[in-house]
Formats: C-alpha cells, structure tokens, sequence
C-alpha cells in the first residue's frame, strides 16, 4: 500500500491574504492538489486567520467531496474553532497547539502538563460528540510518556513531529536518533491500535529515509510543495506573458 499523500494548501491563503485579493483561488488550489492525485486536503485554521479563513473550510471541503477523498482540519483547541470544526464535521481533525506569535507550528501538544491534557481530552470528547464520523489525530512529538498518555484518549492517530528531523536533515546533522525515536513511537502506537502519521517541515528529500522506515501511512506537506511549485511552474505562466505579448495586435 503507498503511503497518502496530505498536501496542505495553508500557504496558497498566505499568498491570497497578503494582497487581499480573491487570488490564488483556494478551491483552484484544492482542485489541482486533488487532480494530480493528493490522498487528502489538509487545511489549518488558525487563531488569527491569518492565512485560511473560515469560508475556505466549506470551499475545500466541497472540493474534496467531489474528489471523494479526506479533508484533514488543523485546528487548535479554541472554543470558536471546536464549533466550527463540529458545524463543518470535516473527516479528520489534528488537534495541534497554537502560540499566536510563531511563525508556524513549532511542536507537538504537551499532553505531559494536566491542564494542556485536560484541554485536549475536553476538545477530543466534544468533537466526538458532536461530529461522530470525524476522526481524530495529535500532533506530537515522538517522545514515549507523550504517546503513553495521547493513548488514555479516544483518538485515531498520532501525527509525529518531523519539524525538528526535517530541519537536522536539511542543516546535514546526524538523524539516526530521530529515526530510532520514530521507530520506538511507531511500536508503541501500534500496540495501542492508533494510527502512525508524519508531517512538519519535509521535503522531497528528508522525506525519503522516513519513506523507508516504512512507520508511517500518512504524511502532510505543505510549505515545500508550495514553495517548490513556483519553480515547477513559473516558466510556464512566463510563456503564457511571451506568447500573448508576441500576439500581432499587440506590436508597438
Ligand atoms: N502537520 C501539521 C500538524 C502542521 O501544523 C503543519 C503546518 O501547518 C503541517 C503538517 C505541514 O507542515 P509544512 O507546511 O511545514 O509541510
């Protein structure tokens, strides 16, 4: 079975919001994710907004009804968002911490403090309850007394950390440690019958010794793709100016 593929489209909203224009079309971006044959949309509505706004959720889950395939909510566990979240019923949720001022998420959910792990377990059950067919996963680290305690919860998966791997790879420090921590969450979650995910940071690259641990089913890639996709696309869009300005109507 190939491992899934969960493209989050976060930053085609970042784009969109920093001219506050109707531009880059976030369904357009969901269609084409999709048509290329993605597993799953993965969005993250943030506390700020400040990139996915609220009636995108709706636009992409449409889009992903049609393709018949997931849409994966990122979501922290803020009352307003939990309602959302409940009202959309999207087929997954990852339940990830959120600071207002990092740039991105920066770690798993401390589930090792009472308060955060009361928090987290009063979100699972409300959204259990009122979304059934919604299932759950934790954004976590891949760290034994984490797991142990994310399995006290009626959840479906773990997604595990890979920010600070990816980072080490791209930086060529040694990530054997990472590996065999990967591998020791894998063993455990597996006993407990949760289902083992990746994501945060990869690329097409520190993707591939992940691919062969052969640990995860599931992996949600944003910022690279995003990032790559200019490249694997600019020069098209430059030769669709060239053509068009090369017309005979259009000589100066
Ligand atoms: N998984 C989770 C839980 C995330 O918070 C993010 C970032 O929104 C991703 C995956 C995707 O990370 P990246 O954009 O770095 O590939």
């Amino acid at each position: 079975m190939n491992p899934r593929l969960g493209v989050n489209i976060d930053h085609v909203a970042t784009l969109r919001q920093a001219r506050g224009e109707e531009y880059p079309s976030i369904a357009r971006a969901a269609e084409t994710v999709l048509k290329a044959g993605a597993d799953q949309i993965t969005i993250h509505l943030r506390e700020d907004r400040r990139h996915i706004q609220d009636t995108d959720v709706e636009v992409v889950q449409l889009m992903t009804k049609q393709f018949g395939k997931p849409l994966n909510l990122e979501m922290g566990c803020a009352p307003d968002i939990v309602d959302l979240c409940i009202t959309v019923k999207p087929d997954w949720v990852c339940l990830v911490p959120e600071k207002r001022e990092e740039k991105t998420t920066e770690g798993g959910l401390d589930l090792l403090d009472s308060k955060n792990f009361e928090r987290v377990k009063t979100t699972c059950e409300k959204i259990k309850k009122g979304s059934p067919e919604s299932k759950i996963s934790l954004f976590l680290e891949a760290n034994i007394s984490t797991l142990e305690k994310a399995s006290e919860l009626s959840i479906d998966a773990v997604e595990i950390h890979t920010g600070d791997y990816a980072r080490k790879y791209l930086e060529d420090d040694d990530v054997s440690s990472d590996l065999t921590q990967f591998k020791k969450a894998y063993e455990l979650l597996t006993e407990k019958n949760i289902a083992v995910h990746a994501g945060h940071g990869l690329t097409i690259e520190s993707v591939l010794p992940l691919l062969k641990t052969k640990l995860f089913a599931e992996y949600n890639i944003g910022h690279w793709i995003i990032c790559e996709s200019v490249f694997k696309g600019l020069s098209n869009v430059i030769l669709d100016f060239k053509a068009l300005f090369a017309k005979e109507e259009y000589q100066v």
